[in-house]
């Protein structure tokens, strides 16, 4: 794992973007694991904006997204369906038929989570997923106590997230879905590589429990200690309460693998 920190929100939600863009430019015909959620609207906006002004492609480009809300209809403007569209698939030239939902009014939910990791499997599985970090901690919605090992299945909600989500449903937790079909850790593990974007302060605690912390699976975003290929792009706010910051600091600056991006190349 590595922690790289920018030092704003803006920068970082840009420099997440030009991974992912650099990533498809690299292989048109990417198989990309995709995030809903207030962090990655402003990388949405970069990603569609590349597409406008610098002619990303999507034509080729497959997506699978972490989770569904159950119960919720695609044209339901709190669906995750909703959001992907809104945010980034009206705005770049993606097929649709390539981009792909666990569906959460499906009448049969566990054969739905059985075929979504078909699904995934058939594509060749995921080559970068991109992951936010909810306040208790989980990854897509691996709530505390998923199972490491964990694969595409039902799940409810902790009041935690209930809380943290009730923002889009008009403030009322009462509106939010008590369960979801998520991605299981262990399914997520499984992408060539990880990128993870933190940002603001609310988030500083859980995001040194889940890159510092021993790995535990009340918080399931420590799983990603263990993939092979996993960045976490943060900004100052999400960083404060990282011990190694200038460990981290000094490897954006000095790594060359992030070459390309300090000096405007990618
Ligand atoms: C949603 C998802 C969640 C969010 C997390 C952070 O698809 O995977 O794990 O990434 O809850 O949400 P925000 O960005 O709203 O703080």
């Amino acid at each position: 794992m590595e922690v790289i920190i920018r030092p704003t929100t803006e920068e970082a939600c840009l420099l997440t973007a030009r991974v992912i863009a650099r990533e498809l430019r690299d292989k048109p015909s990417l198989v990309l694991g995709l995030a809903t959620g207030g962090t990655m609207e402003r990388v949405y906006a970069h990603l569609a904006q590349m597409h406008r002004e610098d002619g990303l492609d999507f034509s080729l480009c497959r997506t699978f997204n972490l989770d569904e809300y159950i119960g919720l209809t695609p044209e339901d403007t709190h669906s995750y369906r909703h959001y992907m569209n809104t945010h980034l698939f009206d705005h770049v030239n993606i097929d649709i038929r390539n981009t792909h939902l666990p569906h959460g009014t499906a009448e049969d939910l566990n054969a739905e989570c059985q075929r979504y990791e078909a699904l995934i499997r058939e594509c060749g599985g995921i080559d970068l997923q991109l992951l936010g970090i909810g306040q208790d901690g989980h990854i897509g919605f691996n709530e505390p106590l998923s199972a490491l090992f964990s694969r595409t299945r039902q799940k409810a909600l902790t009041p935690t997230t209930i809380t943290q989500n009730a923002c889009y449903f008009g403030g009322d937790p009462e509106q939010v879905p008590r369960r979801a079909i998520t991605m299981g850790v262990g399914t997520i593990l499984e992408c060539d590589r990880c990128l993870v974007l933190v940002t603001g302060d609310r988030k500083a605690d859980i995001l040194a429990k889940a890159v510092e912390g021993p790995a535990t699976a009340m918080v399931t975003a420590t799983a990603t200690q263990f993939h092979a290929h996993c960045s976490v792009i943060v900004d100052e706010g999400a960083a404060t309460s990282l011990r190694e910051k200038e460990y981290y600091r000094w490897l954006y600056d000095n790594e060359p693998e992030w070459a390309v991006f300090r000096e405007g190349r990618a």
